[in-house]
């Protein structure tokens, strides 16, 4: 028998955090990025699929009515009713992280997010109001639960973090916004609704590369991001400054190759 094409067992070893341990992980081989086809898949899944449960998401103060959905097929979700102006602009900043990490080819960092309808209540039937739904991490763990900081994340894992949040003028990246999946060496972030309104972010781990050279992967990543600035779907849920200032500051990290922006 012919064994399963593009998997091979490999040990990684979890260099994010105190807890350095060896764990045995199925990774895929065939390549890191979606294709914008099955991009367009999840997306209209994620958009569409009908509720079949719903109850209340425990967490921070920054959204007062968040849920956990779970859609037909069994997916669970994060939703977060645009209940006011500002809600609902929070909601868009958190599909606009989403849209940024994929138009970087930085989509291992956020989960897929929409707006969709979301119930208003946790008995409501058919319809609801606009709002973000993010796919849940599985077996997430907050920086916060398990002791971590960026300083400890090995730098390949720390500098996407800080290209994201620098791009998106992140600054809520407190340590219950990012974490890790149970095991994985990666580090993964949520809670992207406090982005794109200031001229700076508020991010340890722009913080921890301020002032150090941009390794030259991630450069050819922001500059792609750059030249498909025309195909660009940050328009379609920032303001047409918010979405402009987001390829100014690509730029200047392109210009300087160093994490120099203020
Ligand atoms: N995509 C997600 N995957 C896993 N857990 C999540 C996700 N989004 C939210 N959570 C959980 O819910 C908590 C609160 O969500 P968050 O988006 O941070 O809301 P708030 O704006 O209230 O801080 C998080 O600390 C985390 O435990
Ligand atoms: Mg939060």
């Amino acid at each position: 028998m012919l064994p399963p094409v593009g998997r091979r067992q490999v040990e990684v070893r979890l260099q994010v955090g105190v807890h350095v341990k060896d764990v045995e992980w199925n990774r895929s081989d065939g390549g890191d990025s979606l294709t914008a086809h099955a991009i367009e898949a999840l997306e209209r899944y994620l958009t569409k699929a009908p509720v079949d449960h719903v109850r209340p998401l425990d967490g921070g103060a920054g959204h007062p009515r968040k849920m956990t959905l779970i859609l037909q097929g069994g997916i669970g979700v994060a939703a977060k009713p645009g209940d006011s102006a500002q809600m609902m602009k929070q909601a868009r900043r958190e599909v606009a992280a989403w849209i940024l990490a994929v138009e970087l080819g930085l989509s291992h960092l956020v989960p897929a997010t929409v707006l969709r309808q979301i119930p208003t209540s946790e008995d409501s039937g058919p319809g609801g109001i606009e709002g973000s739904a993010q796919i849940l991490w599985p077996r997430f763990k907050t920086a916060l639960a398990e002791a971590i900081t960026p300083d400890e994340c090995s730098a390949d894992v720390s500098w996407p973090i800080a290209i994201l949040d620098l791009l998106i003028a992140n600054t809520d990246r407190k340590e219950d916004n990012w974490g890790t999946i149970d095991g994985l060496p990666r580090a993964v972030l949520i809670d992207h609704g406090h982005a794109f309104e200031s001229a700076d972010s508020h991010s340890m781990f722009v913080d921890r590369h301020r002032e150090e050279p941009v390794p030259t992967a991630l450069l050819d990543q922001i500059e792609a991001f750059g030249l498909n600035r025309n195909n660009s779907r940050l328009p379609t849920v920032l303001d047409a400054e918010e979405s402009e200032a987001v390829f100014d500051r690509a730029a200047t990290v392109l210009q300087y190759a160093t994490l120099t922006i203020r």
